[in-house]
């Protein structure tokens, strides 16, 4: 492994993303060799705390997320960590960081490369961009780098997401900015690019002549938690659509980039979100809809979750048609649904082709049911792998014909082995691949689609509550689907 210099500055860094995802991800990634020795990390938030005490917080975090909290490796790693109470909107206190950051970087002599790590309460965002830079705490190395890393939620709506980024811009270009989406760490949302781009068996029957529809599901099992401060302000279409699914779906519905590199993939990406129809008022209103969890035995309703208002309209449930207006995609749509307290928790796309024009064996004596239609599964998660819907003879005299399935499933102790979302991205931001994050332009199309629904939503009182938990969302998302001669591959 190719060792990285850096130091990382982690606002928020006594926060939970940190302790149960950055922290045990930078040990993977120093167990694998790609952080040795040049590396420090500093720590910030408003609380007092000692180094040691952050140290041993680290290490315990380490513990929790299954690794020997006393061996030597991880006391050499957690010996790299420092804490510094910030207070991130007191310009006095950047000095300080200033002062700590330059000293690490001559002790560890880390070239002057900085990653900036941004996970915290987002209205901070944006000062702290600027602060950063007018307080001198980016490098001025011409041969290192300032990486920013922010994570979601990247605004509420276009105009706000755009405030943000024009405040982040007064201090970093575009391609010093890694804006977080996790799914696209996750190794079967890589593997669409590999499955496409890496098979003509595939990619030649890639559009609208072969493709009938494409279902994207995001299922949760769990409901709101302890997150409803923030969940009740956003909702699924913020908290899910807007970024996750736009962006599988843009890796489903894009051409072919030129090269596979960040800039290539970025710039197919975009042109499949530009021809991404942005509904009117009355078609927002057809094609999505929306749903809140009502109550089952001793499981509260949605709004009778902690700290959810009792008239919450707030919808845990999103199901929706996407259309493409370009010559690959025009009359095949992408039906999406993602919600919490559904059936089950995974993350699947499916593929349905087009059944054969004619099916000979449908003849007028014969018996035999109507031919299926091919369906390519990506399993996301909870398992890896893919899976091949085909018709085939039924074995046995007669002719009739059946669906069988070609599977492909990752094994249990490979999927082992995958490394974490968190510690794919942080590796990528240390490489400086911007591969696996959203630009700017793939944020403000997503917006954009978004805010139209949200716009008609916002105008009418739902009925809710309208689902059961454990099903698969509200009676409306079976309803979209089936006014279009048309039903979810998954169902219960
Ligand atoms: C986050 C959302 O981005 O993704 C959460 O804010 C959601 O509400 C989570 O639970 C799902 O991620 P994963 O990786 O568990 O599917």
């Amino acid at each position: 492994a190719t060792e990285r210099k850096a130091l990382f500055l982690f606002f928020g860094g006594t926060g939970d993303l940190a302790y149960r995802k950055l922290y045990p991800s930078l040990f993977n990634l120093y167990q694998k060799g790609n952080l040795r020795s040049h590396f420090a990390v500093i720590g910030t938030s408003r609380q007092a705390m000692d180094d040691d005490k952050f140290r041993a917080a680290v290490r315990k975090s380490l513990a929790d997320s299954g690794n020997r909290a006393d061996s030597k490796e991880v006391s050499d790693f957690s010996s790299h960590f420092y804490y510094q109470a910030h207070d991130v909107t007191n310009t006095a206190h950047y000095s300080v960081l200033k002062e700590a950051a330059e000293k690490l970087d001559k002790k560890y002599k880390l070239e002057g490369n900085r990653i900036f790590y941004l996970s915290m309460a987002p209205q901070f965002f944006g000062t702290i961009a600027q602060d950063l830079k007018s307080q001198g705490l980016m490098s001025t190395n011409k041969d290192a780098f300032n990486r920013l890393v922010i994570e979601k939620p990247f605004g509420r709506d276009y105009d706000s997401a755009k405030q943000l980024n024009d405040a982040l811009s007064k201090s970093f270009d575009e391609e010093q900015i890694f804006r977080i989406d996790h799914y696209l760490g996750k190794e079967m949302i890589q593997n669409i690019e590999a499955l496409r781009f890496g098979n003509t068996l595939v990619e030649s029957l890639w559009n609208n002549r072969y493709i009938d529809n494409i279902q994207v599901t995001l299922s949760e099992k769990l409901g709101v938690e302890e997150r409803a401060s923030y969940y009740d302000n956003s909702g699924a279409l913020r908290d899910m659509v807007q970024n996750h699914i736009m962006q599988i779906v843009s890796l489903l519905a894009m051409e072919q980039p030129v090269a596979f590199t960040d800039t290539d993939i970025r710039a197919e990406k975009v042109k499949a979100l530009r021809s991404l129809r942005v509904y009117n008022v009355a078609d927002a209103a057809t094609n999505f809809v929306r749903g809140q969890y009502g109550s089952i035995n001793d499981q509260p309703d949605y709004r009778h979750e902690d700290n959810v208002p009792e008239d919450s309209t707030t919808e845990t449930f999103v199901a929706g048609k996407l259309l493409f207006d370009n010559y690959r995609w025009s009359g095949t749509p992408f039906y999406v649904r993602t919600g919490k307290m559904l059936a089950d928790k995974f993350t699947r796309v499916d593929v349905v082709f087009k059944r054969p024009l004619v099916d000979i064996f449908a003849f007028p004596q014969s018996q035999n049911t109507p031919l299926a239609a091919n369906v390519l599964t990506i399993f996301v998660e909870p398992h890896a792998g893919f899976s091949l819907q085909l018709n085939a003879k039924t074995n046995d005299a007669g002719f009739s014909t059946e669906p069988i399935k070609l599977d492909y499933l990752v094994d249990a102790e490979k999927s082992k082995e995958t490394p974490e979302p968190y510690e794919r991205l942080l590796h990528d931001v240390l490489k400086g691949d911007g591969t696996n994050f959203s630009s700017w332009p793939e944020v403000s199309y997503a917006w954009k689609f978004v805010d139209q629904i949200r716009r008609v939503w916002d105008l009418q009182e739902p009925q809710f509550p309208n689902y059961t938990p454990h099903s698969m969302g509200p009676a409306a998302a079976e309803e979209l689907i089936q006014r279009d001669h048309r039903e979810w591959i998954y169902r219960l």
